[in-house]
């Protein structure tokens, strides 16, 4: 059987997306994914249930990837060698109200999974970032060689 692709943020937004395209045309995919109340959880496991429904090779796992040890644990008992990585905190007026959420799973989390994929063998790991860190940038489109030194957002 060919290596896993891990889907963080499967139930999300994207990352449900994501995951679906991958199981339909084969892949053998691992959504990970918290299921945290930042919009109706019942969604998130509603999107669940949808890719359950595909009946392709689907493993999903309630794992928060800020916490280290949950997820080392978990990638152990894994074969896999791709991670798309579309778990985060989202949300620019969020960031305000609640940066803590934003710490722990855009910065902390976020090194988890870099981490995950240093010392693993991980071929290829691909993530979302936001067009917030291009703050109030006035040319459009943006640009990856933008500078990056007023983000919007935490
Ligand atoms: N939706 C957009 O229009 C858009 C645009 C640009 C960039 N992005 C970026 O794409 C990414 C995904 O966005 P989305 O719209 O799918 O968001 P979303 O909130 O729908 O999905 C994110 C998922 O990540 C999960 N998650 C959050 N923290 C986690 C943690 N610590 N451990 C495990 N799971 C965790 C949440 O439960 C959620 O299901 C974000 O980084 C966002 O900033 C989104």
């Amino acid at each position: 059987m060919p290596s896993a692709i891990i889907v963080t943020g499967a139930a999300g937004f994207i990352g449900y997306h994501v995951a679906r395209r991958l199981i339909e045309r084969g892949e053998h995919v691992v959504g990970i994914d918290c299921i945290n109340a930042y919009y109706d959880p019942q969604l998130k496991l509603d999107r669940l249930a949808e890719l359950e429904r595909l009946g392709g090779d689907f493993r999903f796992s309630r794992t928060d990837f800020a916490d280290a040890d949950a997820l080392e644990g978990l990638a152990a008992a894994l074969d896999f060698d791709r991670i798309i990585h579309l778990g985060a905190q989202p949300g620019v007026r969020y960031s305000l109200e609640n940066p803590r959420a934003y710490v722990q799973s855009n910065l902390v989390g976020h090194l988890n999974i870099l981490e995950l994929a240093r010392h693993t063998q991980t071929r290829h790991l691909v993530y979302a970032s936001s067009s917030s860190v291009y703050g109030q940038n006035g040319k459009i489109p943006f640009s990856t060689g933008d500078r990056v030194d007023h983000p919007v957002s935490l």
